[in-house]
């Protein structure tokens, strides 16, 4: 969708993250995204404001200030000044940084929220919680363990089993516990605060299918729709960090109900300062009126709240829904989740000390695409992605040209360009560009200039200004090539200005202009002085990559204590055991005395292990590499206590090893050697 000609008034969001703890390269994803975006609009002309904020209520902050004896104000203030310094570190360009702790936030939420409950959109009804008499608190079901009612696995958490993957209640547990004090909890019956979000069903579908969500998150939200809204419980007893619910003594909103409000009141400050409107952009109404947009990055972990309640609240409060949500997936790095013992859980702070922000920039842009899959930082790809093209290919051709310029025509560009064909080609690549950026398609957009940058590469190959400039009498032709490619330069940082601000700004000072827009791609910079190059952007070091991993690895005594609750150690992010838990698989040689097909699936095979004197069930998925009748009488290694688990064809009674690539070669065997079935393999 090409932009036209018209000024939009953009508002743009990214998921305010936790205000428990620093910013990881994780985060940097959406705040780049969203950055990238924001700043590729504005370079288009557009009215573009983007802000954030952190999101600072909930238990883990109670907590987490209890546990370093701070109060939760100091936590958030002390973390507040580090997410800026990260965020201004990676050049992420927000109009407004205010968490969700603010007065105005409160005034907003509050706002809201009574205007929920006169139009009759909150119900009020009792329900039982696990409440730990010894803290004194009702407690949220990460904070309570126990064993799962199916698998019977421990330790499981009150939601969900982490072994079996069932969905229950907390009060289904069998002997749970807190993680606050060890106890049983006891359960307490308490009054709550229900938004009714089930009667907006048909407002939620209807904005689904308005083109406000990639298909893939419209599709989730179908299957949503299938299995029955719920409603949502907006309310948290006390004690809690966050604002009070008016008339409602003892009870807090949730930490849910007022983030994302979070987005207004970030918005409402940024206005008071600059006389914005900021009713345009929020009031049903008025924005209606005036066209404003608005937009949300987030990941897709928090993809219900942002496609569900908030739009539900929104418009149940007379505001206007987002013009579009839009998810990214998760990071990796190194194709694995990001790993504390490896080194590869890399605090923003921790990058900014080795490696160039923009190294970074310009990876995440040349991989980030506008759906949901998710996103590797392979640490090899990066230096050489980066090596080869903003420094290789990009800042190259600057500097392959600038030296005769600056020594030879004392700055001065030719009056003429030799190459206008080169410059109408790279003009003539903005629309296609531009609708790249504005589909958010970036990896496709950072081929195709780097495909203009090939070009400008070629064209100063075949002309040799270092060679013509030992013939006096092709003096002019050398200025007028060098211009070419200094103009094919400039283009290219018109085209990379939302990815690399800083690089083009140095370029900008170096090419002496004022800031480039999107509009100086139509017009080539001639007879014009400019001034002396120096490096735009050095090569990525190996040494400083292998120094931030290095300063990145914690010890495993560090890790282990790590509160196991903190959101820290919720996020998908660390995949470690510790030595206890490695202990606990009980490896078995196991004899596979039957092998069978099974009816009806693609991969498995049914085996029947002899472990010594017991026999076990198992479906393997390894269909692609064996015939049964090669497996019968061979020996395996397979995991005994694995918890029982209920497949469509059966029971699965433990799980065997194999290694290899997978398809055909996938190796689980060892011929009969004379190991003893069910010999402990350890
Ligand atoms: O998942 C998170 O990190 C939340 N802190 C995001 C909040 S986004 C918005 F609603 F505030
Ligand atoms: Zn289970």
């Amino acid at each position: 969708m090409p932009a036209d000609k018209r000024n939009r008034s953009i508002l743009i969001t990214n998921a305010l993250p936790y205000a428990n703890g620093p910013l990881h390269l994780g985060h940097m994803v959406g705040f780049m995204q969203a950055d990238i975006w924001a700043r590729f609009q504005k370079i288009r002309g557009h009215t573009v404001t983007f802000v954030g904020g952190d999101d600072q209520h909930g238990t883990p902050i109670m907590l987490g200030a209890e546990k370093q004896g701070i109060t939760p104000q100091q936590l958030i203030d002390n973390t507040e000044a580090q997410h800026r310094e990260s965020l201004q570190g990676f050049s992420i360009g927000l109009d407004n940084f205010t968490g969700t702790h603010h007065a105005e936030n409160q005034r907003l939420s509050t706002e809201i929220y009574s205007t929920l409950k006169e139009r009759g959109h909150i119900d009020v009804r009792i329900i039982k919680q696990a409440f730990d008499e010894e803290k004194g608190m009702f407690l949220p079901d990460r904070y309570v363990k126990g064993t799962c009612p199916k698998c019977k696995s421990a330790d499981q958490y009150g939601d969900n089993c982490e072994v079996c993957g069932t969905t229950y209640d907390t009060t289904d547990l069998i002997d749970p516990y807190s993680v606050l004090s060890g106890k049983p909890p006891i359960e307490k019956e308490s009054e709550h605060y229900f938004f009714k979000v089930s009667e907006f069903e048909s407002m939620l579908s209807n904005w689904k299918d308005s083109g406000a969500l990639q298909p893939e998150i419209a599709n989730k939200i179908s299957e949503w729709f299938e299995s029955g809204l719920i409603d949502w419980d907006i309310s948290r007893d006390n004690p809690y960090w966050g604002f009070e619910i008016p008339d409602a003594p003892g009870k807090y909103f949730y930490v849910w109900l007022d983030a994302p409000i979070g987005y207004m009141a970030s918005h409402k400050i940024h206005c008071d300062k600059t006389g914005d409107d900021w009713a345009s952009y929020w009031q049903y109404g008025h924005s209606q009126k005036s066209g404003t947009e608005l937009y949300h990055f987030i990941g897709k972990d928090i993809v219900r709240f942002h496609t569900l309640f908030w739009p539900a609240m929104l418009e149940a409060a007379g505001y206007r829904k987002p013009s579009a949500v839009f998810v990214h997936g998760f990071l990796t790095v190194d194709g694995a989740k990001m790993s504390k013992s490896r080194g590869t859980f890399i605090k923003a702070e921790t990058y900014l000390k080795h490696l160039n922000p923009e190294y970074l920039r310009y990876y995440f842009a040349a991989k980030l695409s506008n759906n949901v899959v998710d996103m590797d930082l392979n640490l090899d790809d990066f230096s050489a992605r980066v090596n080869s093209d903003v420094v290789g290919k990009m800042v190259n051709i600057a500097s392959r040209c600038a030296g005769f310029i600056v020594k030879r025509f004392d700055g001065m560009l030719a009056i003429e360009s030799a190459a206008p064909e080169l410059h109408l080609e790279f003009a003539n690549a903005a629309e296609a560009i531009a609708a790249r950026y504005e589909n958010r398609e970036f990896s496709q957009a950072m081929r195709e200039i780097m495909a203009l940058a090939d070009k400008a590469n070629q064209f100063i190959d075949e002309h040799k200004p270092w060679i013509l400039i030992k013939d006096e009498s092709r003096l002019d032709e050398v200025q007028q090539v060098c211009t070419a490619g200094l103009n094919a330069f400039r283009s290219l940082c018109i085209y990379l200005k939302p990815v690399l601000p800083n690089l083009v700004s140095d370029a900008e000072a170096f090419l002496n202009t004022r800031e480039l827009t999107w509009d100086d791609l139509q017009t080539p910079l001639l007879n014009h002085k400019i001034n002396k190059f120096k490096p735009l952007m050095t090569r990525v070091e190996s040494d400083a990559i292998e120094n931030m991993i290095e300063e990145s690895k914690e010890s495993l005594e560090e890790i282990s204590t790590l509160d196991p609750d903190s959101p820290l150690a919720k996020d998908p992010i660390s995949d470690e055991i510790s030595f206890d838990e490695f202990a606990k698989i009980d490896l078995r040689i196991a004899k596979i005395v039957k092998a069978e097909h099974v009816d009806g699936a693609d991969k498995l095979l049914q085996l029947t292990l002899d472990i010594g004197g017991e026999t076990r069930n198992v479906f393997a998925g390894i269909k692609s590499a064996y015939q049964p009748e090669e497996l019968e009488g061979k020996l395996t290694v397979m995991v005994a206590n694995l918890a029982a688990r209920k497949m469509r064809f059966g029971l699965s009674e433990g799980m065997v090893l194999a290694a290899g690539p997978g398809g055909s070669d996938l190796f689980i065997l060892s011929p009969d050697d004379g190991a003893e079935p069910g010999m402990r393999v350890k």
